[in-house]
């Protein structure tokens, strides 16, 4: 035995979490964005506003300068500037004389922050301040901005200011904000991966029912269905697809099991005749002529048997294969000729005229074989249901690539109530008939069956007492 190895499907991530992943991640860059805007806004304008506060000291500083007596500032330096406001006391000032020795300076100053050297002051212009970011000698960060400053007189030389602006409370702050958005950024992670997990399974949940739903359908409970009210619209429509599958499901079901029902039903009562026929066979000795007769007629009921299940055999496989069917360019015509021929004798015993019409032969490529054997099993049926006296035509016409044969009768026709039944298997409108064991109600569902396997269909046509038309049309 060839056992096939079923490898195991190969798991991927879980829609769900694949959702939740993908929304914690977009929702975090999305914060994280936001945030990092806010901080670069929030450390911009603080500098610019340290910036903004440098200049305007120096401004005042300037005016105290100019207002001054010459050489004020060398010979009474100033303890603490007196315009510095109480609540900046970072703010530091320094004068230099233009050969860069410091004439006056803040307390504290000389121990923060190097004196300029003299190339430093030469860089500078009269116009443009020179600003810097420098760290102090204890290493905290400050802001200095230096100017020039024109002599009180043309003859003077021109002095340079310095102040600079301890920065280290600021630094400090920005660092305390800096740890707070490590932390809400962290949180907000681990909230948007919850939410995105949350919905994104809420979201699948109605799949999940369907799934269910759908794990435990057996043939048992094939009348089960998926409730598509109040799923979302996607769903619904997968709901209601699912659904019509299990409809015809149940149908193909029911179906095939009737028909089991029908040919365990037809097989017994020839089995059942054959094994009367032996026992009465066996319960005496019987002479040569009687056994001979007992077993021509079990040879009868085997024929019958061998007959049905022939027909079940071809009906079985027209339903499930899927082979192209071999086809060959015929001479219609020709074809119901010779199925004139064949059934001339039953016609004559049955007292109707059988007639083939129009002899001009149309060709088509079909089953040779199978159109005989619908066209046989329509005639047939004509035969046993016209009275003496009565026609059949059996005529082919082809028409816009369809060949259309058709056999009509003048018999008894068929009641409307049963036209749309008789193509089902072992279906019969005369029960008496039927139970004679002669017919089995196969006919008509291989007719059928033949028509469908050549891509065509089958119609009828009925009137009571009138007679009856059945229609073969054949794609050509
Ligand atoms: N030409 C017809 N005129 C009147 N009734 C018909 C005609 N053809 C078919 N029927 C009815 O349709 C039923 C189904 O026909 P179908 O050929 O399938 O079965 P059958 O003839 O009873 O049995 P089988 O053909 O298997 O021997 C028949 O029992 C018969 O009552
Ligand atoms: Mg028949």
């Amino acid at each position: 035995m060839a056992a096939g190895k079923v490898s195991a499907p190969h798991r991927t991530l879980s829609i769900a979490l694949r959702m939740a992943l993908w929304y914690a991640l977009s929702a975090f860059t999305l914060i994280a964005v936001a945030t990092g805007a806010l901080y670069s806004v929030l450390t911009t304008t603080m500098y610019q506003e340290d910036l903004r506060d440098l200049a305007d000291n120096l401004n005042n500083a300037r005016l105290l300068v100019r207002s001054s007596a010459p050489g004020q500032f060398a010979s009474s330096p100033q303890p603490r500037p007196s315009w510095a406001p109480p609540h900046q006391p970072e703010i530091y000032l320094r004068v230099l004389d233009s050969s860069g020795r410091t004439l006056t300076e803040t307390p504290g100053m000389a121990g923060e922050l190097v004196p300029p050297s003299s190339a430093d002051l030469a860089r500078i212009s009269s116009s443009d301040g020179d600003q810097r970011d420098v760290l102090s000698r204890s290493g905290k960060p400050f802001m200095t901005l230096m100017v020039r400053v024109a002599g009180q007189s043309e003859r003077d030389p021109p002095q340079f200011m310095q102040v600079a602006l301890d920065r280290e409370h600021a630094e400090y702050l920005l660092a305390r904000y800096r740890e707070r958005l490590w932390l809400v950024l962290g949180t907000s992670l681990v909230l948007c991966a919850l939410a995105g997990y949350l919905i994104a399974r809420s979201g699948m949940r109605p799949i999940q029912q369907i799934s269910r739903t759908a794990a435990h359908i057996r043939s048992t409970t094939l009348n089960e269905r998926i409730q598509a009210h109040g799923l979302p619209a996607e769903l619904a429509g997968l709901a209601e697809t699912f659904n019509s599958m299990l409809d015809r499901l149940e149908q193909s079901f029911l179906h095939i099991s009737h028909f089991s029902d029908d040919v365990a039903h037809e097989l017994r009562t020839p089995i059942n005749n054959l094994h009367g026929e032996i026992e009465v066979a066996l319960s005496k000795a019987r002479s040569g002529d009687e056994y001979r007769e007992i077993l021509g007629s079990c040879l009868e009921e085997c024929t019958r048997i061998s007959r049905l299940i022939q027909t079940l055999l071809f009906l079985a496989r027209s339903d499930t294969t899927a082979d192209t069917l071999e086809r060959e360019l015929i001479d219609v015509g020709r074809e119901l000729k010779k199925v004139e021929e064949f059934y001339e004798a039953a016609a004559n015993d049955a007292g109707v005229v059988l007639r083939v019409r129009g002899d001009a032969g149309e060709g088509a490529e079909v089953n040779r074989t199978l159109l005989q054997q619908a066209v046989g099993n329509l005639v047939s049926n004509a035969i046993a249901h016209t009275p003496p006296g009565g026609t059949i035509t059996v005529s082919a016409r082809a028409h816009q690539n369809q060949l259309t044969v058709s056999v009509s009768d003048t018999g008894c026709g068929i009641p409307p109530e049963h036209l749309p039944r008789v193509f089902d298997r072992f279906y019969r409108i005369d029960q008496a008939r039927a139970s004679s064991g002669q017919n089995v109600g196969l006919g008509l569902a291989v007719v059928k069956s033949i028509a469908t396997r050549h891509g065509g269909h089958v119609d009828i046509e009925s009137e009571v007492g009138r007679g009856t038309e059945v229609r073969v049309i054949l794609p050509i």
